[in-house]
Order: C-alpha cells, then structure tokens, then sequence
C-alpha cells in the first residue's frame, strides 16, 4: 500500500521553498510515479483554453490535449468526480496513450470552486487502483489545492 501521509509530507517540504505550480506539480508527478507499486504513467493535464493541456508527468510521452467529456481524464473535469476505472479496455471513450495501460484513476484539483487540473496515474496491471487510494489521492489533491490558493 501506498504511503500517502509519508507522500504528502514531502509534498509539503518540497513546497516550502516555492509554491509554484509547475514545480509542485513536476515534483509530486515524480513522487508518485516513484512512491507507487505498478504505476507507468503519472502527472497532470492544466485545463487551459477550454481543453485539458499536457503538464508535469512521468512515464511515456502522452498526448497533448483532451477535450472536456472525452477519455477518463475530460470526464473527470467535465463530471468534476473522481474516476476510478478497475479496466479501462470497458471505459468508452478511454484514451489509449500508452497500450500498456489497464487501469486508471484520475482526480479533479480546483481553484476559485473551479477544476483548473487533473491528476491521472496509469496502472498496467487491471484493478491496481482501490478506495484507499482515491482516499490517499483526494487528500493529496486536497493539500495541493491549498499550497496553491
Ligand atoms: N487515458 C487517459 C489519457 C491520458 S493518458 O492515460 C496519460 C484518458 O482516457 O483520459
């Protein structure tokens, strides 16, 4: 199991010198991405003119923008409600960036009572995701929002 509470306390230390966006998000990408058992995919798409725009990750390249509604991480903005899918392959709509992927979950960040991003991570094994891990997630997410008010 993932230790969220140890992840976000180094979330926070590595905030303490700057609370700039990019910076938080490309660190806390690397966390995760390295803090996590079978995970290949792990960042942030910025909702930016009206789409969501590729931001801080690790893992393979991924595509760029995501319209709203599309794929797991433009529901995600479009329903603002976290999605945990156990297997993707009977999401419809999911977006393949990597073939790799089997199971996702993806995490609305707000700013202003709006979704200004999303946080995705890849799993290649199907059902890698459980509630323990949107509950870890969501707090994560809900401390990023904070150091970023
Ligand atoms: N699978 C996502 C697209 C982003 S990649 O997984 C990095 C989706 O369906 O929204």
């Amino acid at each position: 199991m993932t230790d969220y509470p140890q992840i976000i306390k180094q979330m926070q230390a590595l905030a303490a010198s700057s609370a700039d966006p990019v910076a938080l998000m490309a660190n806390t990408a690397a966390l995760l991405y390295h803090g996590m058992e079978n995970v290949n995919w792990a960042g942030f798409y910025l909702v930016k003119n009206g789409v969501l725009l590729l931001g801080p990750f690790q893992g393979r390249v991924a595509c760029v923008t995501i319209a709203k509604g599309k794929g797991v991480c433009g529901t995600a903005w479009a329903e603002d409600r976290l999605q945990l899918v156990p297997d993707v392959h009977t999401f419809p709509g999911h977006i393949a960036c990597d073939s790799v992927s089997r199971s996702e979950i993806v995490i609305p960040l707000h700013r202003n009572g709006a979704v200004c991003a999303v946080l995705d991570i890849d799993s290649p094994l199907p059902g890698r995701f459980t509630a323990e891990d949107a509950a870890g997630l969501a707090a994560l997410a809900a401390e990023m929002e904070r150091i970023l008010e």
